[in-house]
């Protein structure tokens, strides 16, 4: 493709090239520059692309989009901001995939996995037509599954799964939108046809730095957006409904004054009921997924597919249909007298809604074994450690992915949390260990809770990823093998 249309609608400041000049291929990482690139030089967090300029010459790139002129005698192009660049650039090369879907975007601090799944359901149920998937479980194309890399990836990433999903014939697709997504413009030019917010709450202040940065990096979302909707039980609500440059709709789970509100709620060990009351009538909506969160996330589901002009009552119907998502409030089999629950709760919040949810319904004690992530935010640690002891009648504190942190270390920061309850709670560092443990002394009625884990089916300890699988270790734990 030609320079000239690959540089399409994007901004310069100098440009040292031929813009007849031809390009085979986008690439930011070096390491897979390939020869006929145009190579992007991205100021990472760990790293500067404009070291390795050099580098992707030698590979064979065939000029530079840069924001600092590099010593090269390759042809250059310089920009203000190239993260903006390399979104523009990798959508002008694969032909704009994003102008060809109807795009749904989740943005929030929780709910977004949940609701992406849910809403990927109900329109392939509803319209019939494919729906690709962005997320942080799973990336899905026409239906294929792949593994993902984070919840929203980088801008050159995230074309290439769009123009996938054109090409495999999808007319939708529904993505989780991080904050660090919007802030680093990886979905910069992307017209969303629906935009959803869940909510907001502690977590990603090393990147952010106050809660008020962190809810205006989410209404981002709202000025690239044809429809938009929030949750007005939310405490960022307004944030969001006042930097929105497109339609707005709000859904609750209180407020009457709301354009999508759950009445009659009730809860059960199972899932939720309730009637969403909208302007198209009362639906009764069942989910097969527990918790007062659930409703939220039933509601902002049905958000979406209303905004995409789809009716409410057809999509509360297929929403009890759904089955769970893998990772969140999943019910392991044990066959036993106890109950095995893996929950992806890494988070304050999350955890407090997982607990608080279980502990309505539970018949026995609340059993909580959780750890908290290496190299991320360390300020939510007691505070994780507090709500584990507040919902729980035992707490076992182990790892997560201690990274390349001391686990003991981290274990360290959580117990202050835990020191001023009565709760009793036991340390045991390794996981495996740390659930056999939870198993051998479980009592008739219990719900064990695995927090922190989810979907993973690995641990992270230094720069490796060694493989665990939660549902395996109980199975081997009833098999006596572990
Ligand atoms: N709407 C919600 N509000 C609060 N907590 C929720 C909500 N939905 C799910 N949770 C809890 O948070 C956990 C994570 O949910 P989910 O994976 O859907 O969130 P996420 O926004 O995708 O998180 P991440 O940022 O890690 O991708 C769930 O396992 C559940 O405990
Ligand atoms: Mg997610």
């Amino acid at each position: 493709m030609k320079l000239k249309e690959i540089l399409r609608d994007v901004e310069v400041l100098d440009l040292q090239a031929d813009m007849e000049l031809e390009i085979s291929g986008i690439s930011c990482d070096s390491r897979k520059t390939k020869p006929g690139d145009l190579f992007v030089a991205v100021k990472g967090f760990e790293s500067d692309g404009h070291k390795f300029v050099a580098k992707a010459v030698e590979k064979g790139a065939v000029c530079v989009l840069c924001e600092d002129m590099p010593e090269t005698d390759i042809p250059c192009i310089r920009m203000a901001n190239t993260r903006v660049g390399l979104a523009a650039v990798s959508a002008n090369f694969l032909g704009r995939p994003a102008e060809k879907l109807k795009i749904v975007g989740v943005t929030g601090t929780s709910g977004k996995t949940t609701t992406t799944t849910l809403i990927r359901e109900l329109i392939e149920k509803l319209t019939g037509e494919m729906c690709g998937l962005i997320g942080t479980n799973v990336n899905i194309v026409g239906g294929v599954e792949t593994e993902a890399s984070r919840t929203t990836p980088e801008s050159i990433e995230v074309q290439q799964l769009l123009y996938d999903m054109v090409e495999a014939g999808c007319k939708y697709a529904v993505m989780e939108v991080s904050s660090h997504a919007l802030c680093l413009s990886r979905v910069y030019g992307i017209p969303f046809e629906a935009a959803v917010y869940t909510n907001l709450s502690l977590d990603h202040l090393d990147f952010h730095g106050t809660m008020e940065e962190y809810a205006k990096a989410k209404a981002l979302l709202f000025r690239q957006a044809r429809h938009g909707s929030v949750n007005l039980d939310d405490e960022y609500a307004s944030v969001m409904l006042e930097a929105a440059e497109c339609p707005m709709m709000t859904y609750s789970a209180r407020d009457n004054e709301a354009d999508l509100v759950a009445k009659d709620i009730r809860f059960s060990a199972g899932g939720v009921r309730f009637i969403a009351v909208s302007d198209e009538g009362l639906d009764t909506v069942k989910m097969r997924i527990p918790g007062r969160f659930s409703v939220y996330n039933a509601l902002s589901a049905l958000s979406a597919l209303k905004m995409l002009g789809l009716p409410v009552a057809d999509a509360a119907k297929a929403l009890a249909e759904c089955p769970g998502v893998k990772g969140r409030a999943e019910v392991v089999p044990t066959g036993t007298d106890y109950t095995v629950l893996i929950d992806y709760a890494h988070k304050p919040d999350a955890l407090e809604n997982i607990l608080s949810t279980i502990r309505e319904c539970a018949e026995g004690r609340v059993v909580t074994l959780f750890g908290c992530g290496g190299d991320r935010d360390r300020t939510k640690r007691p505070v994780m450690g507090e709500i584990a002891a507040r919902y729980s009648d035992f707490v076992v504190v182990t790892s997560d992915n201690p990274r390349t942190e001391d686990p003991m270390a981290i274990i360290g920061e959580i117990l202050p949390g835990l020191k001023g309850s009565k709760t009793p709670y036991k340390v045991i560092e390794n996981r495996p260990q740390a659930i056999r443990w939870a198993m051998e002394n479980a009592q008739p009625g219990d719900t064990i809770v695995l927090a922190g884990k989810g979907q993973e089916t690995y641990q992270e300890i230094g720069h490796e990823k060694f493989h665990l699988d939660e549902r395996e270790v109980v199975r081997d734990v009833l098999a006596g093998k572990a």
